[in-house]
């Protein structure tokens, strides 16, 4: 069956043939050709890695067990106007005692890849210093119990939830001690975990706990530290790079078997407004030269700043010490692309040469503030990290992409969650025509398996294919997961 972008089919097809299997991510044209005719009708690759994403203080709860000690997620909660409600992972989903259940739900929904991730306060719960034994079991039961299910682990070591003491000791990311703190925990973690789990992310979204934990007004993540310039904030990003860095030297030298290690970015995207050769361009200048990209995927990724990044934050760039760019840029395995929204592009005669353009205010929005509906950013950032950054063969994974919705439950129980059919459906076709046109996307992990404790939101808001009734913890699949597990059955959109 042929879908709508019934172009690839007769002429192109010969062009097609000739290129099948090359990548045509050098080629910035406005004409697609499609290099791996086989994809033709929304069929991915046969090794296309379906997955699901959590991470640890949104869905463990057990906040105080086996030795956990606060992390900054615990402190932060509980100061009152923070968090909706005033709402803590204090249980959360409870995954923590019922991972089992939710293992045997991940079987159902017929994924093969989880990715969550480990809570460093379990493991090191004073941030440096002893290693907490105990701790490694849940980790150890979690990925045998996968194993058993034939789903492959994905750890990502540090999804936001520092220990407490760190910040209580040296201010957390506004100290360079806590790279070599994070890569302890790595090397410790790894040596233990690490005959079970063999692919690892350092960090998630270094901007959401920098920028937004150490904002110069009312910041909306934890620690929540209001600090008095832009270059302290500069400066947190730059020890979460270099943590990252650290982190993945430690990730390799303790790994007991070869292992890939990867960074998870929420990067920005740039969508030309419409796909001539003067807005791909455009765009691909943007995804270079706008900030969040240029303090954060950038440096990871080639292991420099770029002037044009430098020149921008003037006094406010990061002060670097010789040596940390090598080790910010460590070789990756992979890239997880944490994917939600994008940003419209075209060219314009100015001095950058481009012209993000501000969405009008009826622009349709996923029940949250920052999650406009914009699918196409899915594939022009997978694109751009080819196509802009030059990096054409580094694998990418979403690692997230999900939206919120406002569910209702019928009286026959059911949860008709159509916008999140709409969202996944629309973002999915566009995952297509990247592997379609031959960039190296090799996953998509759907975030998330389940509701969970959605930060400074609370629970109130909901990002699951599946429902939980936080009174009773009952699991409810919505009708999402009911499309996700035939879209999964059928390796194809459905
Ligand atoms: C993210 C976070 C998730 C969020 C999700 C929805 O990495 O932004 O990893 O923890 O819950 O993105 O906001």
């Amino acid at each position: 069956m042929i879908d709508r972008r019934s172009f690839l089919t007769g002429t192109l097809s010969a062009v097609a043939a000739s290129v099948a299997g090359s990548r045509l991510a050098a080629q910035p044209t406005t004409a697609v050709q499609p290099a791996n005719l086989a994809l033709v009708g929304s069929q991915f690759p046969k090794d296309f890695m379906w997955g699901a994403a959590t991470a640890s203080y949104q869905v463990e709860g057990a906040a105080n067990e086996d030795g956990r000690k606060p992390s900054v997620w615990d402190v932060f909660s509980r100061i009152p106007g923070r968090v909706k409600n005033g709402d803590t992972g204090d249980v959360a989903c409870d995954h923590y005692h019922r991972f089992r259940d939710d293992v045997k739900l991940m079987a159902e929904l017929g994924i093969k890849h989880y990715r969550f991730s480990i809570a460093w306060p379990r493991i090191v719960p004073d941030g440096r210093g002893a290693v907490n034994e105990k701790a490694y079991d849940f980790y150890k039961n979690l990925a045998d119990c996968l194993g058993e299910h034939g789903i492959t682990p994905h750890a990502t070591l540090f999804h936001w939830d520092s220990p407490q003491a760190l910040e209580d000791k040296y201010g957390s990311w506004r100290s360079r001690e806590i790279a070599h703190d994070f890569a302890d925990y790595c090397s410790a973690t790894v040596k233990r975990l690490g005959d079970r789990i063999t692919s690892w992310m350092t960090i998630n979204e270094i901007y959401c706990f920098t920028y937004l934990g150490y904002d110069v007004t009312q910041p909306p993540h934890a620690p929540g530290t209001i600090v008095k310039s832009r270059q302290e904030v500069l400066q947190t990003v730059h020890h979460a790079l270099l943590a990252h860095g650290m982190g993945a030297q430690a990730i390799r030298a303790a790994s007991p078997k070869p292992c890939k290690v990867g960074l998870v970015v929420n990067y920005d995207a740039f969508v030309p407004v419409i796909e001539t050769k003067e807005n791909i361009a455009a765009a691909n200048k943007a995804f270079r030269e706008e900030e969040h990209n240029g303090t954060v995927l950038v440096p990871a990724l080639t292991g420099k700043y770029t002037q044009a990044t430098l020149d921008r934050l003037g006094d406010n760039a990061p002060k670097i010490q010789s040596g940390d760019m090598n080790i910010i840029g460590q070789p990756l395995d992979f890239l997880g692309y944490n994917i939600y929204t994008g940003n419209y592009v075209r060219a314009a005669d100015t001095e950058k040469g481009y012209e993000v353009l501000p969405l009008p205010k009826q622009y349709p929005q996923m029940v949250m503030p920052w999650l406009n509906f914009l699918p196409e950013a899915l594939y022009w950032g997978v694109r751009q990290v080819s196509e802009a950054l030059g990096k054409t063969d580094i694998p990418i994974v979403i690692s997230e992409n999900g939206c919120a919705t406002d569910d209702e439950v019928t009286k026959e129980g059911e949860i008709l969650d159509l916008s999140r059919v709409m969202y996944m459906r629309s973002y999915l076709r566009q995952a297509h025509r990247a592997v379609s046109e031959g960039y190296p996307l090799k996953g998509y992990w759907h975030w998330s398996l389940m509701d969970n404790y959605e930060w400074s939101w609370g629970y109130t808001r909901r990002f699951g294919m599946t429902r939980v009734d936080y009174s009773t913890q009952k699991r409810t699949p919505k009708q999402s997961f009911k499309l996700y597990q035939q879209i999964i059955r059928e390796n194809r959109i459905v």
